[in-house]
């Protein structure tokens, strides 16, 4: 009997689909518990690559159960979109269930999305348009559609049409939008209600009883502790709680169930999006870490904000998480710079030093990273298998990160694919 969970540590992109993908290998089950289809999981298995956005990495695993749970906001059509595509590559979708509670993303949703980053101006967050934000905020007014009411036409096309009537004054008075054809869209997603319908269970119920039953449980994070609503950098974050204690809530479980949480980041630190960045490079060095590291958006295409490893936020997202263990990625990334840079704390204006992670932007404007400095290694990693097969200086950078972070490494990414974790 075992329940983990995998987060993200930075500010999301950290690699864990691939840790996710190992782990859900050994898992009977595999939930996902908030966010929407803003996330993008990449997974190299098999030759093949998957990139997920709604649907649980276990699918890669026929007998694995799938679960999208309660605090997820669900897009049906991309979702079937996700179906399509993977079921051309031969994996079947019997085995994912979705929770009836979960909120729907619909096409207004998207629509705000887009209008309010725009009024924002030079002050938007760079959302990724999938109205994430709108959809969470009409789950907390307690106007949201939810799974249950997209499967039942009746029920659906009252709530949507109540809805929708509201959100086009909303589109075309207030931002000056174009108006959404509700009886187009109401139909259309009717029709994905019902081929969805088959999937509907209660996910609480289902955890809890594989849990009892003694099976192994995965709880996949998507998005990142710095995105996290509260302890994030707020504003400049996503509309749900990418921690551990969200998985909780997510999915309807208690965190006794938790055995273990696994804080995944990469051997640096890259943000997609606006927003403060303390360690950010804007020469050479970040250029060559993008390039090398392919650090490019899944979703959106963006190039990634990089980078160094920022052990102030990692040791923020070890406390807010709870975390037993750090998964380090793309350390093969950093070989060719001559020397490695970590900060260590930050310094403020008033010549301050600090080691906990501001809780405002205000906190955190003027503040400058205090760097230690490694020697840099210019080794091939994809190669290494165990801890003992890296080179001296990368043994002793990750048990600096060790250290920093207060939390044991107990695997490191050396290349894309499952093989390349080295699990220690
Ligand atoms: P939203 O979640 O689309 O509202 O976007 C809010 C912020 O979170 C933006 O900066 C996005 O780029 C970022 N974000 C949301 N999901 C992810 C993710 O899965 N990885 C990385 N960044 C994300």
């Amino acid at each position: 009997m075992s329940a983990n969970i995998v987060i993200g540590t930075q500010w999301g992109d950290e690699g864990k689909g691939k840790i996710i993908d190992l782990l859900a290998s050994r898992a009977d089950v595999v939930v996902r518990a908030q966010g929407g289809n803003n996330a993008g999981h990449t997974v190299a298995s098999g030759g093949e690559t998957y990139k997920l956005h709604l649907v649980p990495s276990g699918i890669l695993y026929k007998d694995t159960l799938c679960l999208i749970g309660a605090g997820v906001v669900l897009d049906p059509k991309d979702l079937l979109g996700e179906f399509d595509d993977l079921s051309k590559r031969g994996i079947s979708f019997d085995n994912l269930k979705i929770d009836p509670r979960a909120h729907i993303t619909m096409p207004w949703h998207i629509a705000l999305d887009g209008l309010s980053e725009k009024f924002r101006g030079n002050k938007d967050i760079g959302t990724t348009h999938r109205g994430i934000g709108p959809a969470y905020m009409d789950k907390y007014e307690r106007s949201g559609i939810r799974f249950y009411d997209l499967v039942h036409p009746d029920i659906f096309r009252e709530k949507a049409m109540s809805t929708g009537r509201l959100k086009n004054e909303i589109i075309t008075k207030v931002y000056g939008g174009e108006a959404i054809d509700l009886e187009a869209v109401i139909e259309e997603y009717i029709g994905y209600g019902q081929r969805l319908k088959s999937h509907m269970a209660d996910v609480s119920v289902l955890t809890y009883e594989a849990d009892k039953a003694g099976k192994t449980i995965l709880f996949e994070g998507a998005q990142a502790t710095l995105l996290d609503i509260d302890f994030g950098t707020y504003p400049y974050v996503t509309s749900s709680h990418p921690l551990s204690a969200g998985v909780c809530i997510g999915s309807g479980v208690g965190p006794m169930m938790i055995k273990g949480v696994y804080g995944v980041a990469k051997a640096y630190t890259t943000r997609v999006g606006k927003g403060p960045f303390p360690t950010e490079l804007f020469d050479a060095t970040g250029d060559y870490i993008r390039d090398k590291g392919h650090e490019f958006g899944t979703i959106t295409g963006r190039p990634r904000r990089t980078g160094w490893f920022d052990s102030v936020i990692v040791r923020h997202a070890v406390r807010v998480n709870g975390l037993s263990a750090l998964c380090i990625n793309k350390l093969d990334t950093l070989a060719g710079l001559d020397t490695l840079k970590v900060c260590v704390a930050y310094k403020r204006p008033d010549g301050s030093v600090i080691r906990d992670f501001p809780p405002t932007l205000e906190g955190l404007e003027g503040c400058e990273p205090v760097y230690e400095e490694f020697p840099g290694f210019s080794d091939d990693l994809s190669g290494c298998r165990r801890f003992e097969d890296l080179p001296e200086v990368c043994r002793s950078y990750i048990a600096r990160l060790e250290e920093l972070c207060e939390c044991p490494v107990k695997m490191v990414g050396v290349g894309p694919s499952r093989e390349q974790i080295i699990e220690r």
